[in-house]
């Protein structure tokens, strides 16, 4: 019978008869994931291991220094935190498609890869946490005509040129067993339990042109927002909950003078896997705190709305 601590044997198996004697590098996001599939690669080829954080400045509040600490510290598996944020802005400016946004970003992380791997030198293998739904969405929606709703960067290869091969232990599994696999493999509860949160970060979660600026409003809306949630106990009881920011400013009253600003949105969902969601029934006394919270605590913001779309029709990201 399937058990979590027999897939986790049989990978390592597998790794290491792929891998051989050969050095990998692993591209970090952030996330679960890619956390996962780094620490069951490092039990199974050890130091052939080496891991990249590439800090894209799309990331959360204090992300990059959970996971840098997590890795280093904790772990002591040996990671490159390279700062990449100057790169994405500047390919970032004036792209305003989705599409575009997630191929640009998709592309870069292969250009930072490309880079650690010939300063490490003889990299034959790059590891990603690709999980079976980022196979699917990237192919072709559930029952329907083959067309793609969103390019997930981190799935359909490799350029030739890198001469590099995947390895991706995750691809069969769904979410809910990731976070099963990641607790076999000792890696803390509460880190397993985070939220998901896509690679291609904050940028597809402002509508619009990406720009520092936005990035350091939507960071804080989106602390505000998930602090209450952690503070009301609703934390695990949801699949995914973010700030979105829209690039549509209008007008509002702050003491006695007149506003002009942006509109935050806010996502919460439940779901099994992320193919479908429902909306998560926040008691309106909570969204109105949240609300009162970010449009006193965070420039540039003067009205929140909250998202009442499940999926599908809709996403769960924006773009
Ligand atoms: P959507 O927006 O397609 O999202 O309903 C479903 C789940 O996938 C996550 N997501 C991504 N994860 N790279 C990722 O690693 C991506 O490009 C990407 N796009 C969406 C999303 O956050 C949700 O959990």
């Amino acid at each position: 019978s399937w058990s979590m601590a027999g897939f986790r044997a049989a990978k390592i198996a597998e790794i290491r008869a792929q891998v051989g004697s050969e050095r990998v590098l692993c591209g970090l996001s952030g996330g679960v994931d890619s956390a996962v599939a780094a620490v069951l690669i490092h039990e199974a080829i050890g130091d052939q291991l080496t891991c990249v954080f590439v800090d894209h400045g799309l990331l959360r509040q204090g992300e990059a220094e959970q996971v840098v600490g997590l890795f280093r510290e904790h772990y002591h598996i040996p990671l490159v935190h390279v700062d990449a944020s100057e790169t994405f802005m500047a390919g970032l400016a004036g792209v305003t498609d989705p599409e575009a946004k997630r191929k640009f970003i998709g592309g870069a992380f292969i250009d930072v890869f490309e880079a650690e791997a010939k300063k490490i030198g003889g990299v034959r293998f790059l590891a990603q946490g690709t999980l079976y739904p980022d196979v699917i969405e990237s192919v072709s929606f559930t029952g329907g005509p083959s067309v793609t709703i969103k390019s997930h960067h981190n799935v359909g290869g490799l350029p030739a040129r890198m001469n590099m091969a995947l390895v991706e232990p995750l691809r069969e599994l769904f979410k809910d067993e990731v976070r099963r696999l990641g607790v076999e493999l000792g890696l803390p509860p509460a880190f397993v339990g985070r939220h998901p949160f896509p690679g291609p970060g904050l940028a597809i979660r402002i509508p619009g042109e990406v720009t520092r600026e936005a990035c350091d409003t939507l960071r804080k809306a989106d602390a505000i927002y998930l602090d209450e949630i952690r503070k009301a106990g609703l934390y695990d009881a949801i699949w995914q909950a973010f700030a979105v920011l829209l690039p549509v400013r209008t007008v509002g009253v702050m003491g006695d003078g007149r506003t002009y600003e942006k509109v935050c949105g806010l996502r919460a969902v439940t779901s099994v896997d992320g193919m479908t969601a429902d909306v998560f029934p926040f008691e309106s006394a909570f969204l109105s705190r949240v609300a009162t919270r970010i449009v006193n605590e965070v420039q540039g913001i003067n009205r929140v709305v909250y998202d009442y779309t499940s999926k599908p029709p809709g996403t769960i990201e924006w773009e």
